[in-house]
C-alpha cells in the first residue's frame, strides 16, 4: 500500500503484485480498502458529495477485486464486493427491491473489453462459431431508479439505496413528468422498469440561475441537481424541476418482455419510456469499440452528461446463466471515459486537519472551468505527492475532474514555470493548534499529535459522530455541529444528548422555530437506542470502519465487555492477543483501538456518552441454505454447466469454493474424469458427491 491506512480518505490502491504479498499484508490492505470504499460510497451515494475521482475510486475497487481473487479465503464478510451503494437516507420510507439493483464493473482499456467478451464466451462454453451479441449504450450520469408498475400503473418508485433497499420516492416521481404513470399497450401484470433519472445541462444551468437569484443552494453539476430535486420532502418542488429518465433494464416482471435486451428496450419504448437513441447491437469487440468511439465523439453535443458506455449481453437467457458476482452482473461492463482536464495557476497551498489529525494539503487555484464546472480547489493528498509531482506555488498545472469529485492536480507544466515559483515547506506543527505534527516511519500522512484536544480534530470527530453511517441524527449535520461547537454547547458526543436542556437558548437561534426544535430534540431522543456496531463506528477510531465495527460488536456483544477489554485497566498484551484473534483484525488496528481508549479524555468521553444511551447488541447472521458455510471443491468435467457457473451457484448459496481438497473440505463434487482430487478426498474421508447428488442437494 502506498498510503496511510488509518484514514479512509487517505487510502490509495496499493501496487504490490498480490503474488508477492503475505496473507497478513493482503488482509490488512483488504481491511483498509473495505473502510475506504465504504467511506467513499457514503460520500458519493449518501451525501451526493464525493471526495475522490471516479478513477481513484475505481482503482480501489479493482485493487480489492485483485486481492480477493488472489486470496479468496480473505474475502471479508463486509467486503465492498458484496454490497452496492449506501444505506438509505432518512426522511423517505424504505422499499425493499424485489430484485437487487446492481452496480457495474468497469473497464478502461480496449484489452479490458476484449477480456470481458472472452470471459463471457468461456463462462457460457461458447465456441468460436457461436454468435455472442453485445449491446452498447451511453452510461448516463444520473441516479438509478426502479419503477414498479402493476396492471400498467405506476405503484412505486424507489432509489437504488444499498442495492437491496432504497428510498420510496413515489410521490415525487408521480409529479416529475420523467416517466409514464400509465403504460401504453398490454404490459405484464407486474413490471419493474429500471433506468437513470437525470437533468439536461440546459435545465441544470437554468435551475442554478434561478437558485442563485433566490439565494438558494447552487448545484455542482447536473447529477447532484437531479438527486437534490428528487429528494425533496415537498413534491411540489420536484414538480417544478425538469427531470428526465432513460429506461435501460428490468427488475421483477411477471412475464418476459422479449428474448433480448434490444427487443426489451424497444418494448419499453412502445410502452411510453424514453430509450436512449444511441444504443447499438454489436456482434464483435471491434463493433463495441467503434460504438464507444462514436458515442465519445458525440458526447459534448448530447445535452446531458454521460461518463462512459455500458456493454450488455443481448440475450436474456445468457444474462440469466451468467448471473452476478456480488455487486455486479457478469453480463455487463461499463467502459469509462477518461477524466476531463484543464490548465490553471496554483496560487497557494493550504493545510486542512481531519478527524484523525491527518494534515491534508489543498491547492488553491485560479478558477477554471472543467467539464462545465468551475473549479478553484484541488486535493494534493499528502506531502510526498507534492514532492513527487514537484508542485510549487505559482506553477501552471494540469488539473482533472471526473464526475463530481474534488479535482486533482495531475502534473505541473514545467515549461511554463515562473521564475518566482516557490517550493512549499510542509508544516511540522498543526496549523490549528500548534502541537507537533508527526509522520511515523513508513506512513504517508503527517498527523497532529494533539488528539481530540486539537479543535480541528474535535470538530471533525463530532461531525463524524453524527454522520449518516454513525448516529445519523435528522436535523443535526455538519452545519449544526459547527454552530453548536462554536457556541460552546457541544464539546463531546454526550453533550448532544444534553441539548434538550438548552431548549430556550436554541429558540434564540436563527431558523429554530418551535417545530424544528421539537423535531431536532425528538430525533436526538430516538437515537438513545443505538446499535452496538453503529456506536463503535461513531467513535471515529482510526482504522475502525463499519466493517471492523461490526466485527467488534459481534465479538464483544455489549459495550461493557469491550470497555473492560480495551479500557485503561486492561493489560495491553492480553488485549492485543484477544483483538488480533478476531478474524481480520491485525496488530496495527489493535494498536489504534488500544491507543484510543488509553487516552483518558477519550475514555471519559465514551463513558459519559454510554451513560446517555441504551446500546442494542448485534443481530447474528442466520444460516439458511443447506450449503451455507460449507467448503466445496469441484473437480472433473461437469455436464450441465461450466466450472465457473457451478462455483457461482455455490457461492450464491453461501458456500465457500476452494481449489484444493483438505481436511476442511465439506464436499467434493466430482464430474466426469475426476482424478487426484477424488483420491485425496477418499483418503481424507471427505464426502464425494456426483453432479446429480449436488444438484439434488442445492435444489431440494
Ligand atoms: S445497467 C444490472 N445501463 O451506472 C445492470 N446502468 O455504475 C444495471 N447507469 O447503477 C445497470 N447508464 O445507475 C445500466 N445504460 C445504462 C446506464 C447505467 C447509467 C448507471 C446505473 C448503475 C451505474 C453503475
Amino acid at each position: 500500500m502506498n498510503a496511510d491506512s488509518h484514514d479512509p480518505e487517505a487510502v490509495r490502491a496499493g501496487s504490490t503484485p498480490p503474488g508477492d504479498m503475505s496473507e497478513a499484508e493482503a488482509s490488512a490492505e483488504l481491511a483498509s480498502l473495505a473502510g475506504a470504499i465504504a467511506f467513499h460510497d457514503a460520500r458519493y451515494h449518501g451525501d451526493d458529495a464525493p471526495v475522490i475521482s471516479d478513477a481513484d475510486y475505481d482503482a480501489l475497487v479493482a485493487r480489492n477485486r485483485a486481492l480477493e481473487s488472489a486470496f479468496p479465503g480473505l474475502v471479508r464478510t463486509d467486503s465492498p464486493s458484496l454490497r452496492v451503494g449506501t444505506p438509505v437516507a432518512s426522511g423517505f420510507g424504505k422499499v425493499r427491491h424485489a430484485k437487487p439493483m446492481l452496480s457495474l464493473n468497469n473497464g478502461f482499456t480496449d484489452e479490458d473489453i476484449a477480456d470481458f467478451a472472452a470471459r463471457i464466451r468461456r463462462f457460457l462454453s461458447l465456441s468460436d462459431e457461436d454468435e455472442l451479441a453485445l449491446t452498447a449504450e451511453p452510461k448516463i450520469d444520473g441516479l438509478s431508479l426502479s419503477l414498479r408498475y402493476e396492471g400498467g400503473r405506476l405503484v412505486q418508485a424507489a432509489t437504488r439505496g444499498d442495492g437491496a433497499e432504497g428510498e420510496d420516492v413515489t410521490a415525487n416521481i408521480r409529479v416529475a413528468g420523467a416517466a409514464p404513470l400509465e403504460l401504453a399497450g398490454t404490459p405484464p401484470r407486474v413490471l419493474e422498469v429500471r433506468g437513470e433519472l437525470y437533468m439536461d445541462r440546459a435545465d441544470f444551468l437554468a435551475l442554478n440561475e434561478a437558485q442563485d437569484a433566490a439565494d438558494s443552494k447552487i448545484f455542482a453539476n447536473p447529477r447532484n441537481a437531479a438527486a437534490g430535486s428528487l429528494r425533496q420532502k415537498d413534491p411540489a418542488v420536484t414538480a417544478s424541476r425538469r427531470l428526465r429518465f432513460f429506461a435501460y433494464s428490468l427488475g421483477e416482471a411477471s412475464a418476459p418482455l422479449a428474448a433480448t435486451h434490444m427487443e426489451s428496450l424497444a418494448a419499453l419504448g412502445a410502452m411510453g419510456f424514453s430509450i436512449n437513441p444511441l444504443s447499438r447491437r454489436c456482434t464483435d469487440v471491434a463493433g463495441l469499440l467503434d460504438t464507444y468511439a462514436g458515442i465519445g465523439a458525440a458526447r459534448a453535443d448530447l445535452g446531458y452528461d454521460i461518463d462512459g458506455v455500458v456493454y450488455k449481453v443481448d440475450r436474456h437467457d445468457y444474462q440469466e446463466r451468467l448471473g452476478q458476482v456480488a455487486r455486479a452482473p457478469r453480463w455487463a461492463l461499463a467502459h469509462k471515459f477518461p477524466a476531463e482536464q484543464a490548465e490553471t495557476t496554483l496560487n497557494d497551498i493550504d493545510i486542512q486537519v481531519g478527524r484523525t489529525g491527518a494534515l491534508t494539503p489543498v491547492a488553491r487555484l485560479a478558477p477554471v472551468t472543467v467539464g462545465g464546472v468551475v473549479v478553484s480547489n484541488a486535493t494534493l493528498h499528502n506531502e510526498d505527492e507534492i514532492r513527487r509531482k514537484d508542485i510549487r506555488i505559482g506553477d501552471r498545472v494540469v488539473i482533472q475532474r471526473a464526475g463530481d469529485v474534488i479535482p486533482q492536480v495531475v502534473r505541473v507544466i514545467t515549461e511554463q514555470r515562473p521564475a518566482d515559483s516557490t517550493e512549499f515547506s510542509f508544516p511540522e506543527t498543526c496549523p490549528q493548534c500548534d502541537a507537533p505534527a508527526i509522520r511515523p516511519e513508513g506512513e504517508a500522512v503527517r498527523r497532529c499529535t494533539n488528539s481530540l484536544e486539537c479543535p480541528a480534530q474535535r470538530l471533525e470527530w463530532l461531525k463524524h459522530f453524527v454522520s449518516r453511517d454513525a448516529f445519523d441524527i435528522e436535523g443535526l449535520g455538519a452545519r449544526q455541529i459547527d454552530q453548536f461547537v462554536s457556541l460552546g454547547w457541544v464539546e463531546r458526543p454526550a453533550d448532544i444528548f444534553r441539548l434538550a436542556a438548552r431548549r430556550d437558548e436554541l429558540a434564540t437561534l436563527d431558523g429554530y422555530g418551535e417545530t424544528s426544535i421539537r423535531n431536532l430534540l425528538a430525533a436526538i431522543e430516538a437515537r438513545r437506542d443505538i446499535a452496538f456496531e453503529r456506536f463503535i463506528f461513531a467513535l471515529g477510531i482510526r482504522q475502525v470502519g463499519q466493517a471492523t465495527a461490526r466485527l467488534l460488536a459481534l465479538h464483544y456483544d455489549r459495550p461493557e465487555a469491550m470497555l473492560a477489554a480495551v479500557g485503561p485497566d486492561a493489560d495491553p498484551e492480553a488485549t492485543t492477543a484477544e483483538l488480533t484473534a478476531i478474524d481480520q483484525v491485525g496488530d496495527s488496528m489493535a494498536a489504534d483501538l488500544i491507543g484510543f481508549f488509553a487516552n483518558a479524555s477519550n475514555f471519559a468521553a465514551v463513558e459519559d456518552l454510554l451513560a446517555q444511551l441504551s446500546v442494542i447488541p448485534p443481530e447474528r447472521p442466520a444460516e439458511n441454505s443447506p450449503v451455507s458455510g460449507k467448503t466445496i471443491v469441484f473437480t472433473g468435467t461437469l455436464a450441465g454447466m461450466s466450472r465457473a457457473e457451478a462455483k457461482a451457484r455455490a457461492e450464491q448459496l453461501g458456500a465457500k469454493v476452494s481449489g484444493s481438497v483438505s481436511a476442511k473440505t465439506s464436499y467434493l463434487v466430482a464430474g466426469a474424469d475426476a482424478g487426484s482430487k477424488a483420491r485425496k478426498a477418499a483418503e481424507l474421508g471427505v464426502t464425494v458427491l456426483s453432479e446429480d447428488d449436488w444438484l439434488a442437494m442445492i435444489d431440494g
